[in-house]
């Protein structure tokens, strides 16, 4: 049995539904990332678990009981804020140990924790200081050595990370997973930022509008995105989702240049329309006439990494991914091919994941591998 497990989970503000019946369990020790957009019910769900909002309908469980008209300080949880407000009139000591006071935990114990949180976060040196005297970081720092002193087996995380600056954030989404190792607490994080998601993660769960779109490691739900709103919002650049057809004769064509035959050999059915999701790296950029997608590259960013082409194709736009020594220039020309194994193939309507799309195609498979073998001489 999960050690966090929720059934049937529900809750309205006043006629309006935020959560449509969740059913979910996280694991003893696992960490586990909630992601979705802004308004999806992300910190509705983690305040329910640790008893900050009221259950409209469903059960939660933590540690084999059910907590539902459990008090929260009973609930063995300890929850850390996007807004930490930390007493800016107490010391760093004093804002850390401030739960165990509230829990008369006798002094010299209390003492005792703060000093275990203060070395385990690398805050020993700052114990007299005040948060004003602190970056942000550190102020970060002290509002998780607050919830650790409390020695939790359930750590809740509302955006812990989006008050700080990119470099901070990717700091300190270092130090929880490492403050994860070390006290291996079943451990809850939520956030919008899928690149957080991605990265701290053992098992990511997406939402959206309330419910709950796959649940899967960071590189299954990659990998294979159960609908084309996980795929879309999972990855930078994003995937490219086109909408596209396969035709009477098994041939799959995106629906704005239906000349042009993208692969055959297909496992769906003549006639599905679907939403196609090709991911940027999968699309190799050829000079123009090569099969593929017609297109003018509009844009090119540079993200020091990689370079992705933005480009204009007959009804609508696409981005690809440019090898480093490429010679495409904003202006070019080019046909966007792409990789056939690894195409995603979306329900028109529903936008649930279809079943695998290609059997490695015939034609447009030989036509990727001609053109990848002419691709653009370097600069
Ligand atoms: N007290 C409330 N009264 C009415 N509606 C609320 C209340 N709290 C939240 N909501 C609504 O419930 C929905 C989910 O809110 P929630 O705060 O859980 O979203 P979220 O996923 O955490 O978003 P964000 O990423 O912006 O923090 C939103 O549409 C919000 O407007
Ligand atoms: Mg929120």
């Amino acid at each position: 049995m999960s050690y966090v497990s929720i059934r049937d989970l529900r809750k309205s503000y006043g006629d309006v539904q935020t959560l449509h019946g969740l059913n979910l369990g996280f694991e003893e020790g696992e960490f586990v990332v909630i992601v979705g957009p802004s308004g999806c019910g992300k910190s509705t769900l983690l305040r329910m678990i640790a008893g900050l909002e009221d259950i409209t309908s469903g059960e939660i469980g933590i540690g084999g009981q059910v907590v539902n008209d459990v008090e929260p300080a009973n609930r063995g949880c300890a929850m850390v804020f996007q807004n930490y407000a930390l007493y800016p009139h107490m010391t760093v000591a004093g804002n850390i140990g401030y739960p165990l006071k509230l829990a008369r935990v006798p002094r010299a114990e209390r003492e005792q924790r703060v000093r275990e949180a203060a070395e385990i976060l690398g805050l020993t040196d700052y114990l007299d200081r005040r948060p004003k005297q602190l970056s942000g970081g550190q102020r970060q720092r002290v509002a998780m050595g607050r919830a650790i002193v409390r020695q939790p087996r359930l750590f809740l995380f509302d955006e812990p990370l989006s008050n700080l600056d990119a470099k901070m954030r990717v700091q300190m989404r270092i130090e929880i997973r490492r403050l994860h190792r070390r006290l291996s607490a079943t451990s809850v994080l939520v956030t919008h930022d899928q690149v957080e998601a991605m990265t701290m993660a053992d098992r990511l769960v997406v939402m959206n509008g309330g419910r709950i779109e796959q649940i899967g490691s960071p590189s299954e739900v990659y990998a294979r995105p159960a609908s084309a709103f996980v795929a879309g919002f999972l990855g930078a650049p994003a995937m490219n989702l086109l909408p596209a057809t396969v035709d009477r004769e098994g041939i799959l064509r995106a629906d704005m240049c239906p000349d042009r035959m993208l692969a055959g050999d297909l496992k769906l059915p003549s006639g599905t329309e679907l939403t196609l999701g090709v991911r940027p790296e999968d699309f190799t950029v050829a000079p123009a006439g090569r099969g593929g997608l017609p297109a003018q590259v509009d844009l090119i960013e540079d993200l020091g990494g990689m370079r992705v082409a933005h480009c204009q194709l007959p009804g609508g736009y696409a981005s690809a991914v440019l090898p480093r020594e490429s010679a495409v220039r904003e202006g070019t020309h080019v046909s966007l091919i792409p990789d056939v194994a690894r195409l995603h193939a979306f329900d028109r309507v529903s936008g649930q994941r279809l079943a695998e799309v290609a059997v490695a195609g015939a034609d447009a498979g030989r036509a990727e591998s001609d053109a990848r073998s002419e691709a653009f001489a370097p600069a």
